[in-house]
């Protein structure tokens, strides 16, 4: 989080408190989330796009109550994938028309919901989804606003099991063979549907521009090919989330004003040049908005030495409260964060407490070579997809989110406990 500095005893302080306070209070492991970060964040998406379009937070990153209700204040339309996420969207007062709904698989029951709420947009990812929308819509006597989703084929350079724009991969209905064409021609038919747009997201954890750059190019392509069929000029387009984050210093990612930039000056341009009215521009980012926000304190458990390998750090949490380095080899930084210590650089590893070795958290780091149990180390950016994607793994209770806001710190969503781990526990 921004607001992260040392006191003069060398005690990380986050909002103004210390972090040793916050883990007596809190306890450990736990998730501490600068809520003013999370709202600049916003404020800088919402800024750069401005107000001919609109910011969808992509819910899956992370969301509780609390988040729903500083997206509503700040202006923010909110992306669900499931009956989950937009049941706690609507249960903090997101209003339905602010919702996308999403998946590649939605059940009858959560296309039933979206469409009796109202949510602002359904994007439609298969042909037989177009015509279950467009039949539950009708049946409930409506018009639902969708948009087709659609795969534009570009490589995005990331982790295999974030891209999500290439040909083989389960998402949107690709572009090649005049597949997405003919999904938006079926839709155009349907009286229960409004073609409102196509969507296209290319993947997470992106730092290059240019495949956004490609991929407005060809949906603006689409919409081109749209027009000159059936005469429909539709109104929007969606440009996905993934923008990346800095993990480590070695990261350099872009800002949300340099996607903006690229992406209106291209659809403008293109359009122009087609003849075309310049549909509204929306975009989902995710990671981008809560990543950077939130940290991860842990307390050291066992420090085990390995002679001409390096030190094994154990700590109270791991693979349960941050899947991300044992899925997709992904890379954190950490800090000794409850003292200060002169000590000399020891190359560690840091590990959880769960029952297999793959359970890494950091997998290279220089800790101090003083390190003790007891020490607490905090792991950056762990914002997006870690609580999002916790669990129970060993029956681990997932830790809390705690927000920190001008000096003060309240839980959000709260830690577990085993009686919540036997409540589901029927047998
Ligand atoms: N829109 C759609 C349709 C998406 O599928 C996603 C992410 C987003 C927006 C937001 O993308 P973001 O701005 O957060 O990159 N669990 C993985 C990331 C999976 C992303 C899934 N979809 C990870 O931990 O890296």
């Amino acid at each position: 989080a921004k607001t992260v500095t040392r006191n003069d005893d060398g005690v990380a302080t986050v909002g103004g408190i210390e972090v040793t306070r916050l883990a007596e209070e809190f306890g450990t492991p736990a998730y501490f989330l600068d809520e003013a970060d999370f709202r600049a964040r916003c404020r800088a998406w919402a800024d750069a796009f401005g107000k001919d379009a609109d910011v969808f937070y992509a819910g899956k990153a992370f969301l509780s109550r609390a988040v729903v209700k500083w997206l509503h204040e700040e202006g923010l339309n909110l992306d669900v994938c499931s009956g989950g996420e937009l049941t706690t969207a609507l249960d903090a007062g997101m209003p339905a028309d602010r919702i996308a709904f999403h998946g590649n698989n939605k059940s009858p029951e959560e296309i039933e919901r979206a469409v009796r709420v109202g949510v602002g947009r359904i994007v439609l990812d298969s042909f037989q989804e177009i015509v279950r929308v467009a039949h539950v819509a009708q049946s409930l006597g409506k018009r639902q606003r969708v948009q087709i989703r659609v795969t534009v084929g570009v490589e995005a350079h990331t982790h295999e099991f974030i891209a999500t724009a290439h040909e083989d991969q389960k998402f949107g209905i690709p572009l090649a063979g005049g597949q997405a064409a003919e999904a938006v021609r079926r839709a155009l038919q349907l009286d229960g549907l409004e073609v409102i747009g196509i969507h296209s997201h290319i993947g997470s954890q992106i730092f290059d521009t240019s495949g956004f750059e490609v991929a407005a190019h060809r949906v603006v392509g689409l919409l081109k090919q749209i027009r000159d069929e059936h005469g429909v000029e539709l109104p929007e387009i969606d440009l996905g989330g993934g923008l990346g984050i800095a993990y480590t210093p070695d990261d350099d990612p872009r800002e949300p004003h340099d996607i903006a930039k690229a992406l209106n000056e291209i659809v403008t341009r293109e359009c122009e040049a087609a003849r075309l009215r310049t549909p509204r521009i929306s975009v989902e980012p995710g990671r981008a908005i809560v990543g950077p926000t939130a940290f991860t304190l842990y307390e050291v458990g066992t420090i085990k030495p390995l002679e001409g390998l390096r030190t094994y750090v154990s700590v109270d949490g791991g693979m349960s409260d941050n899947i991300r380095t044992a899925l997709y080899d992904a890379e954190y930084s950490v800090a000794l964060v409850s003292r200060r210590s002169d000590a000399e650089p020891m190359l560690s590893r840091v590990v959880g407490k769960h029952c297999e070795s793959g359970d890494i958290v950091v997998k290279d780091a220089f800790l101090p070579a003083d390190l003790a149990p007891g020490d607490l180390i905090a792991v950056p950016a762990t914002g997006a997809y870690c609580r999002s994607m916790a669990s129970n793994y060993n029956h681990a209770l997932r830790p809390p989110v705690v927000a920190v806001a001008d000096g003060g710190a309240r839980v959000i969503v709260r830690r577990e406990t085993e009686e919540d781990l036997l409540r589901l526990d029927v047998g």
